[in-house]
C-alpha cells in the first residue's frame, strides 16, 4: 500500500546533504556519568532510514524534539542522544552548537557522505511549535532534501514537520511509512472481527477513537482506570479510584450510542483492588464493580481477563492502545499481562500503539510478538480517530 507521498527510497540522495526529521524523544535517565537514554526503542527505529542514506552517499543533518522545554533547558539536550546514537551507527555523531544559525550552517557544510550531523532540541527554538517561517528558512539551509521519518511528531505542526517541508524537496522516511500503512490498514481495511483494546487513564484522551470505532469494529474493550468513568457514568460506586470528571461526562454521552453502535462495548465484570497505588498495599479480589470507600480499582479482575484474552484470540485484527490497570505495579499487573500475552499469542494480525503499551510488552519479553508496534502515542490515536497529521500531509505528493 502507498501512503501517496514521494519516498525516501526514491529519492536521488548521493552527494547530497539531507535533512532527518525524527522522533527521538526518548525517556532520559540519570546514569553514573550524568543524563543518559532510558528507552532507545524511538532511536533505533528511526535507523533504518538513517542507514539507507548514509549507505547510498547522503550526509544526514538529523533533528528532533526531547521533551517540552521553555526555552534553551540544559536538562533536555539532545547530547545524550547523539551519545546512543553513535554507539549504534559505530560512529560518533556530534552535536551541533544550536539548531539554526551561522555556526550550524557551518557544521553541516563540513559534513562528507556518510557522516551525520544532530542538531540541538529544535523545541530550544521557540519558533519550533508556532511553526514560525523564519527557523523553517534556517532550518532550509542547512540541506538540499528534507525527509521526514518523525511519526511520533507527525500531529504535530511544526518547523521541523511542517514549515520546512515546503522549502524543500521532500518525503516520506521508511518508519513514517510503514507507521501510516499499518495504522491506515487497522482503520480502513481491518481483517474482521476486529477488536479494539483501550486503556489508560483518560476516555477524554481517545475518544475520537471510540467514536471513530463504534460504527466500523466489533468489539471494543475497556480496561484500565478509564473504566471508572463509565462505571461512574452508570452510576456505581467508584471508592478512590482514579476518575477524570470530563471523562465522567464523555462516558455519559458515549454509553448510549454504544448501545446503538455495530461495535459492542465491554466494561469489565471484577476489578482488583488496593488500598493504595502502591505494590505493598493490601489487595483484594472484587467479584463485580462496585468499588467499596477506602478502595481503589487497580487492574481488571480474572474473570475480565480471561473474557478480554478469549476476544482477541478470536479477532481477525486486534488493535490495543493503553494499559488494563497499574502494571508496573507487580501485584496489578496481571490484567495487562494477559492481554499482552493474548495479543502475542493472537492468531490475527495485532498492532499496539501508545508508550505504555508498548512498555508493558517489553516489560513481559512480548515486544517482538506484535505484526506492528507502534512508536506514536498522539500521532497515532490522531491517526485511528480519522484525523489528517500535518507532518505527513505537507510531504511531496507521490
Ligand atoms: C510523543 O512523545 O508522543 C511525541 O514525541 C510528541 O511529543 P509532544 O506530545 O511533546 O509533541
Amino acid at each position: 500500500m502507498s501512503i501517496g507521498k514521494a519516498s525516501v527510497r526514491d529519492a536521488e540522495v548521493e552527494g547530497r546533504r539531507v535533512l532527518v526529521r525524527a522522533d527521538l524523544n526518548v525517556p532520559l535517565e540519570q546514569g553514573p556519568g550524568g543524563a543518559e537514554v532510558g528507552d532507545d526503542t524511538r532511536i533505533r527505529a528511526s535507523l533504518p532510514t538513517i542507514r539507507s542514506l548514509l549507505e547510498r552517499g547522503a550526509s544526514v543533518v538529523l533533528v528532533s524534539h526531547l521533551g517540552r522545554p521553555k526555552g534553551a533547558d540544559p536538562e533536555l539536550s539532545m547530547a545524550p542522544v547523539a551519545a546512543r546514537l553513535g554507539e549504534l551507527l559505530g560512529a560518533e555523531v556530534p552535536l551541533a552548537p544550536g539548531v539554526v544559525g551561522d555556526d550550524v550552517e557551518a557544521a553541516a557544510e563540513r559534513l562528507q557522505p556518510g557522516q551525520v550531523l544532530l542538531l540541538e532540541n529544535s523545541r530550544f527554538e521557540p519558533g519550533e511549535t508556532e511553526d514560525d517561517p523564519e527557523l523553517a528558512a534556517g532550518l532550509a539551509r542547512l540541506a538540499e532534501l528534507y525527509v521526514n521519518d518523525a511519526f511520533g511528531a507527525a500531529h504535530r505542526a511544526h518547523a521541523t514537520t511542517r514549515g520546512v517541508a515546503s522549502l524543500l524537496p521532500s518525503c516520506a522516511g521508511l518508519l513514517l511509512e510503514r507507521e501510516v500503512e499499518e495504522l491506515t490498514r487497522v482503520r480502513d481495511h481491518p481483517e474482521p472481527p476486529l477488536v479494539v483494546v483501550l486503556g489508560g487513564a483518560k476516555v477524554t484522551d481517545k475518544i475520537g477513537v471510540i467514536e471513530r470505532f463504534l460504527g466500523s469494529a466489533d468489539e471494543i474493550v475497556i480496561g484500565g482506570a478509564m473504566c471508572f468513568s463509565f462505571f461512574k457514568a452508570e452510576g456505581r460506586d467508584t471508592g478512590e479510584s482514579l476518575l477524570d470528571e470530563d471523562s465522567v461526562e464523555a462516558a455519559r454521552e458515549l454509553l448510549p450510542r454504544a448501545e446503538r453502535a455495530k461495535a459492542r462495548l465491554h466494561l469489565p465484570e471484577d476489578l482488583v483492588l488496593g488500598r493504595e497505588f502502591s505494590a505493598e498495599t493490601e489487595v483484594q479480589e472484587l467479584n463485580g464493580v462496585d468499588v467499596p470507600e477506602g478502595w481503589m480499582g487497580l487492574d481488571i479482575g480474572f474473570n475480565t481477563a480471561v473474557n478480554y484474552a478469549k476476544l482477541i484470540g478470536a479477532a481477525g485484527t486486534v488493535l490495543w492502545n493503553g494499559p488494563m490497570g497499574a502494571f508496573e505495579l507487580e501485584p496489578f499487573a496481571a490484567g495487562t499481562r494477559a492481554v499482552a500475552e493474548a495479543v502475542a499469542a493472537a492468531p490475527g494480525h495485532t498492532v499496539v500503539g501508545g508508550g505504555d503499551s508498548a512498555a508493558a510488552m517489553a516489560r513481559f519479553g512480548l515486544a517482538g510478538r506484535v505484526d506492528w508496534l507502534s512508536t506514536g502515542g498522539g500521532a497515532s490515536l490522531e491517526l485511528l480517530e480519522g484525523a489528517e497529521l500535518p507532518g505527513v500531509e505537507a510531504l511531496t505528493d507521490a
